[in-house]
């Protein structure tokens, strides 16, 4: 089964004279454990593509398919818990990193464990687990404030994999970083693939952060116009 599969999805913002064809027929299929690759220039559609694919974003025509249930099916599909969906199936990581400043690293992590049912105590046990595979073991009860910018990234990551999801969208998770940093973080979401056989799809501008990706989609004006190996 695939983690994820795209057919001819489109996305049109605005109607008339302000119209953008943001994604056009887009369609693929990306299997568990696979990491991939979205580039292309700025406005080509590339964060348009991963919020239609992690359910935010209402597509106007296409399908989308996350781990076998069909989700969208020219808009979403009636019926279906797109909130709980995103919860249970999916992993978000921005390019900052959205903690919430009042909680530290520890309790960042746990929120997102405890909103899907985990009692508090499991939820320490497990965030404290993933912050330590994340090298933070030395962090947990800092704020946000008082991370360093990769210290950072790296809590966002353990919260976007505490329910293990199927599939983690990064949409340019190393534009805050400096090159050192950057490909820490590509290297993590790289072993986080392999490891936790989750689809892992990163959006980046950034060619040199690509090394070592199964795929590489190329996106101009809202079209997938090259595939390529990583
Ligand atoms: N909410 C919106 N309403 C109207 N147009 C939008 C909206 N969001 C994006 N667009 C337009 O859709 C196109 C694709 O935008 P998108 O944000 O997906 O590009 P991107 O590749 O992520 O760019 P960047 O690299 O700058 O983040 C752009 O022309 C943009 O102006
Ligand atoms: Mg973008």
């Amino acid at each position: 089964m695939f983690a994820v599969e795209i057919a001819h999805l489109t996305k049109v913002y605005g109607q008339g004279e302000t119209k953008v064809v943001a994604i056009a027929d887009a369609s693929f299929q990306v299997v568990p454990g696979e990491l991939i690759a979205i580039l292309g220039p700025s406005g080509s559609g590339k964060t348009t593509l991963l919020t239609s694919i992690g359910l935010i974003n209402e597509p106007s025509q296409g399908r989308v398919v996350i781990d076998g249930q069909l989700l969208a099916d020219d808009g979403w599909l009636p019926g279906v818990d797109l909130k709980r969906v995103r919860r249970e199936k999916l992993g978000f990581i921005f390019q900052h990193h959205n903690l919430i400043p009042f909680l530290t690293a520890l309790e960042n992590v746990m929120v997102a464990l405890e909103i899907n049912g985990h009692s508090r105590a499991a939820a320490k046990a497990r965030a404290l687990e993933l912050l330590a595979a994340l090298n933070l073991s030395r962090r947990p009860h800092n704020y946000p404030a008082a991370l360093s910018g990769g210290e950072a990234q790296r809590v966002a990551i353990a919260r976007a994999l505490a329910n293990r999801p199927k599939v983690i969208l990064a949409d340019e998770p190393t534009a805050a970083l400096d090159t050192e940093n950057g490909k820490n973080v590509m290297a993590m979401l790289k072993q986080i693939a392999v490891e936790n056989r989750s689809a892992v799809l990163v959006v980046t501008h950034d060619q040199r952060m690509v090394e070592g990706f199964d795929r590489i989609f190329e996106v101009r004006d809202g079209r997938i116009v090259k595939e390529s190996k990583g």
